[in-house]
Parts: C-alpha cells; structure tokens; sequence
C-alpha cells in the first residue's frame, strides 16, 4: 500500500510518503516568520501552506521516486488545529482524492503523535504510556491499541510547550522560546533557583503551568527590574527548564507505576529538550521501564505520523471505509483536552 500524507494543522507543511508501513520520505517546511510576531499568526499560516503545499507534496513524491499515479490512498490531518491551516490539508488532500479517485484517511494529529514512537521501533508493544508534549498540549495517555486508549491527564491550563515561550519572552528571548531556553540553559546552573513545580505530588495526571509563568514573571521583576547579564539568564533558563522537566518526568513516573505499564512513549515538539531527553534516557538505563524519543522529525509535527497511522486504520477496517470526502475539520477536537494554541 502506498500512502501519501499530509500534515498542515498548525505552522509546519509536510508530506510523506509511506510504501507498507515504511516511511519513504517526510519532507516538513517550518514557517520561521512567525517569530517576529511573538507567536503563530493563524491567518498568516493558512496563506503559507497554500503558497508551500504543492511544492512540499511533489517533494515528497519525488523524494520517495514515487509519481502521485502510484499513491493508492491518501491521509490527511483533519483535527484538531488552526482552522484555516486545516481546512487547507484537507482541501488539498480532498482535490487529489477527486482527480485521482483515492480514499481519504482523515487522521486525528494527537492520535498520530501517541503512536509516532512505533514509527521506527517496533520494540514499542502495547500496552504503553504516552506523554505528548507540545506548544499546545501536554497529555499522559495509557495506550492500548491503535484504536484504544485513555487520556489519564492533561493541562489543565498552559501546555508546557507555551509555558516554555511565554517564559522564554519574559527573558526577552524570540518565539518559539523553548530551543532558546534550552540552549542557553546549557551553560546554566539549574539548582541556582526554585521555581515551584505545579501539581507535582497531586494525586492525578493533570498538569498545570500558567502558576510557573506567574512565579516567572514575579521573580524577574523583584530580583531583575533592568534585565539579566547572560550569565543569570542561563542560571535562570536552567532553573526553570529543571521546574518544567521535574514536573513532565514524575507524572509520567507517576503513570507507569499505576497502570503497571514498562514502555513510555514521548513525542511533540519539547521532547525535543535536552534536559527532558538527558532525565529520560537516565531512566531507561535503570533498566525498570524503557523510553521511547521518536527521532526529531518524527516528534515535531509531521506527515509521517500521519501515514503510519493511517496505514494501522486501513489494515484493522479497510480501504473501503475511507470513501466518504464529507468529513470536517474540527479545529478543537475537545476531547484532547486543550484546544489549538494561538
Ligand atoms: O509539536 P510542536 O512542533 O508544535 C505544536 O505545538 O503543535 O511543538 C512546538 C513547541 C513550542 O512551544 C516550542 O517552544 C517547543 O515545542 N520546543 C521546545 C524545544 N524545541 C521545541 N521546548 C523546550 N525545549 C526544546 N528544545
Ligand atoms: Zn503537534
């Protein structure tokens, strides 16, 4: 089965190609411009997917030495996300589907981000625990099946991803913040400062983040009115990166000890974090439970998620039961907790 996928829920266009299961090629293009305004301008990135969509598929295609004549079913995201960026994946993938009668898959991306971890490691089983940790979620979830599985937790305000960038632009760093913080967390001291770690020792999966980004801002403005020399922004970036880290590796912790789970899964943009990857690799080699960091292109948001899931529903229900081009895009998808971040 050859599968064309395509991803556009937020501010990454990207499409993949999977033959079998297999990704032949996952071409992602970041809109970088955002920065400048502080964070995702929603209009902005709908116009630059449909600028970008054609010339990323085609890539993609012929990346994977594939022609779209060859492709026998497509995938696309179709929640949850920004409206506009979704409605143009879907719309594209919708034009392909009429010109070359091809079924569409439409993929849930939270749901294509909780298996990505299986994506290259087929040592990733069920039962697992999954922690998605993103601009706009953070979600513990205990995995059952590629059709099954329950949300244990989630933020019950900021997503860590935004508490990383709001954080990071009281430091006066750029957007996205959280590879800032990161980087410059390196040359930090982490002990140097205790941010408070919310909702850690509560009896439950829910994380919150917005008391942090309080504490953040109450803390610069008493200890640093004029700003900070480099030296205690790398102090302070570390702290508060432990504080973040600290709170998303004992919940999950937490998580596998209760559902008597071994395999923990983590995807979306902050598994990205060098601390978060240091605090997760020191687990696994514990030798207790074992972790699961997607390679980054596979944790960032991406069509290749988006394929292999679509792969998993075809071989439980079907070809056949993907013939229907009459499905919405639903930008809130309540039911995963937080919705799309702005
Ligand atoms: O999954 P993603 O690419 O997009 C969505 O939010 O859907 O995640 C982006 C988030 C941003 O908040 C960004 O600051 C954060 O992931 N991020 C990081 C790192 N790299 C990306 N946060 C902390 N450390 C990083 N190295
Ligand atoms: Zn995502």
């Amino acid at each position: 089965m050859k599968i064309l996928a395509i991803e556009s829920s937020c501010d990454e266009t990207s499409a993949a190609v999977l033959i079998n299961g297999e990704v032949k090629s996952n071409i992602i293009s970041t809109q970088h411009f955002h920065s400048k305004y502080g964070g995702v301008v929603p209009e902005l990135a709908s116009r630059a997917h449909i600028q970008y969509i054609s010339e990323i598929v085609n890539h993609a295609l012929k990346t994977s030495s594939c022609k779209i004549s060859d492709i026998d079913t497509l995938a696309v995201t179709s929640e949850p996300g920004l409206v506009g960026s979704l409605i143009v994946g879907s719309n594209y993938a919708k034009g392909l589907s009429l010109k070359y009668n091809l079924p569409i898959v439409p993929i849930n991306h939270i749901e294509g981000h909780l298996y990505s971890g299986a994506i290259e490691d087929n040592s990733l089983t069920f039962p697992y625990i999954s922690l998605v940790v993103s601009g706009g979620h953070t979600v513990l979830y205990y995995v059952r099946s590629y059709s099954k599985y329950e949300i244990l937790g989630s933020t019950i305000d900021d997503a860590a991803g935004e508490a990383f960038d709001k954080i990071a632009k009281l430091l006066g760093l750029e957007y996205p913040g959280g590879p800032l913080i990161d980087k410059f967390a390196k040359s930090g001291n982490r002990e140097k400062y205790r941010f408070p770690r919310p909702m850690i020792h509560e009896d439950n999966f829910n994380f919150s983040f917005s008391g942090l980004k309080t504490s953040a801002r109450y803390f610069l403005h008493n200890n640093f009115p004029d700003g900070t020399t480099e030296n205690e922004l790398c102090d302070i970036a570390a702290s508060v990166q432990e504080a973040i880290v600290d709170v998303l590796v004992e919940k999950s912790l937490k998580a596998l000890r209760q559902r008597k789970a071994d395999k923990l899964a983590v995807a979306g943009g902050v598994s990205a974090n060098s601390r978060l990857r240091e605090k997760l690799d020191e687990i696994s080699s514990r030798g207790k439970y074992k972790t699961f960091l997607p390679k980054m292109n596979y944790c960032i948001d991406n069509a290749a998620m988006i394929g292999f899931l679509a792969d998993k529903k075809i071989s439980e229900m079907g070809k056949d039961s993907f013939q229907d081009l009459t499905y919405r895009v639903n930008p809130s998808a309540l039911r995963f907790g937080k919705k799309s971040r702005k």
